[in-house]
């Protein structure tokens, strides 16, 4: 009988610890209500003892999160374990997941101990979590480059000790998936106890065989993968999700397993990751590239009109992507925005009807034509600016030419104020902008990256403006669309003090308890 494959996401963990900005609450909360549409079955969510922000949102996420398993990481170290329980104390029932380096290189000269002391670690610490919960991971870190016989034997204590779930991870992504594949096999036929709890892969990808690998680990018997959705994580980066989700989707018979995930899901989730994250995905990306479902040559385009299985082994609609329609203008009413919407899968629970349609009409009334990817670019960014937003842009003036300097006058509501702030010798607007803005907000801040998109197609495209700033030694992004792209740049600029701000009042929160 087919088996069930337990779909572990750690974008929020592994995926964020190698962004160039980390994530807000409110970013995270988005990120794991799209996880959680999807049905994936256990979110890792961050690492609460690495910061004050990591614990708020691995509390905040703990609140709203309702039909997935949520879990934090942990080192073999008591206050870990101690603080990714409070983190998670607000439910009933949640994951710690430990972890401790077992290969020979990381015990030697990362973790200075002998073998024998990394399984008392081990030992103690499964010990520790159970005081809080009985769900628990141990992963052997670096366990691609663990001699097979002490893989085996702290295997065997850890699962001794109370561990439920063990974690195989492919830390560095040195193995190639026969190798890997036959550590899962070995693990099954040494480890005497091995059938008291779920084997689990964490692959890397720094060889390209991450997905490889964890499909050839099912081969051999393990029921749980990691990764995280594009593939976003440490270095090179994690399994993609998508990937494998979409390999066991197509080749269930092969491997004898199946997933809860619900694939149509898995475009917008994509999506939705790779914006909050700014890590675009490439074109030839498979399953969620651009170009993944895209017939270049004529010869292709002649078979995919015969029939599309000549060249086309999985229906973009089963991962949740709609062919793009164009029929919306200034004209159309509430209920063909609702309806489109509904068309692409959104729920009405899921945006504000009364603030979408307001923010299209402005949209149509500039751009005529209103596309299906317009609609939910807007109730993303809806969503990004939820109110009561602490700063928001009220209207700007610019004068740029080719000949003097470029000027900005910008008026802002801060809080309760209104304010006006202008700013004269500047080389260009958006630098002139960017200057009024911040004699608003009185933040010292350094703009390190910007970047601008077109997001849709041809001249009707929208423009979108990513930024990152640094703002005390942390980085923050900042994430802004609209027809005008100085007004875009205004907006990712304000994005990014809003995020400052909330960070700010979440300190002060945590220095008030402190
Ligand atoms: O790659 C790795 O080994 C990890 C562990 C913490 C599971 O991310
Ligand atoms: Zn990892």
């Amino acid at each position: 009988m087919s088996e069930r494959i337990i779909i572990f996401d750690t974008s929020l963990r592994d995926g964020e610890q190698a962004l160039q900005a980390s994530l807000s609450v409110k970013e995270k909360l988005q990120i794991a209500l799209a996880l959680e549409r999807m049905n994936i079955d256990i979110m890792e969510v961050g690492f609460p003892i690495s910061s004050p922000g990591d614990f708020n949102s691995v509390r905040e996420i703990s609140k709203v999160i309702k039909n997935t398993t949520i879990c934090s990481l942990a080192r073999c170290v008591d206050q870990d374990i101690d603080v990714a329980a409070d983190a998670m104390s607000v439910l009933k029932d949640f994951r710690i997941h430990i972890f401790l380096g077992t290969s020979t290189l990381h015990i030697s000269s990362k973790l200075k101990k002998s073998f024998d002391e990394i399984i008392s670690m081990a030992v103690r610490s499964i010990k520790r979590a159970q005081r809080y919960t009985n769900d628990i991971e141990f992963s052997c870190e670096d366990a691609g480059r663990t001699p097979i016989d002490n893989l085996c034997k702290i295997v065997e204590c850890a699962i001794t000790a109370g561990a439920t779930t063990i974690n195989i991870p492919d830390t560095v992504g040195y193995t190639l998936p026969n190798q890997f594949g036959k550590i899962i096999k070995l693990l099954y036929q040494k480890v005497p106890n091995i059938d008291k709890a779920v084997i689990s892969v964490h692959c890397h990808d720094d060889l390209g065989m991450a997905v490889g690998n964890s499909i050839s680990a099912i081969l051999f018997g393990a029921r749980q993968i990691e990764g995280t959705m594009n593939g976003i994580g440490e270095r090179a980066g994690n399994a993609a999700l998508e990937e494998i989700i979409m390999a066991i989707n197509l080749k269930k018979k092969e491997l004898n397993v199946h997933t809860n995930i619900k694939t149509n899901e898995i475009y917008r989730t994509s999506k939705i990751i790779s914006q909050i994250c700014n890590m675009p995905i490439s074109a030839n990306k498979a399953i969620v590239g651009s170009n993944a479902f895209a017939h270049s040559s004529g010869i292709h385009q002649d078979g995919i009109l015969k029939n599309r299985e000549n060249y086309e082994i999985i229906s973009p609609q089963v991962i949740g992507l709609k062919e793009v329609q164009l029929n919306l203008t200034s004209r159309s009413g509430r209920a063909a925005v609702k309806h489109r919407m509904k068309v692409m899968g959104y729920k009405e629970n899921e945006y504000d009807i009364n603030k979408l349609y307001t923010s299209f009409l402005k949209l149509a009334d500039k751009k005529g034509q209103v596309f299906d990817y317009d609609l939910e670019a807007l109730a993303f960014i809806n969503n990004q600016e939820e109110t009561p937003e602490f700063f928001q842009l009220e209207h700007f003036n610019i004068q740029s030419s080719s000949t003097g300097l470029a000027k900005a006058s910008v008026t802002m509501i801060c809080g309760k104020k209104i304010l006006t702030k202008s700013s004269k010798t500047s080389n260009g607007p958006v630098n002139a902008i960017y200057k009024a803005i911040n004699k608003i907000s009185g933040y010292s801040m350094l703009l390190q990256k910007f970047q601008l998109l077109a997001k849709g197609k041809g001249k009707d495209a929208l423009g979108q403006v990513d930024i990152i700033v640094e703002y005390k030694n942390r980085k923050f992004h900042g994430i802004g669309l609209a027809t005008d792209i100085i007004e875009s740049s205004a907006k990712a600029m304000i994005y990014v003090l809003n995020n400052i701000w909330r960070s700010n009042q979440v300190t002060l929160r945590l220095n008030k308890l402190s």
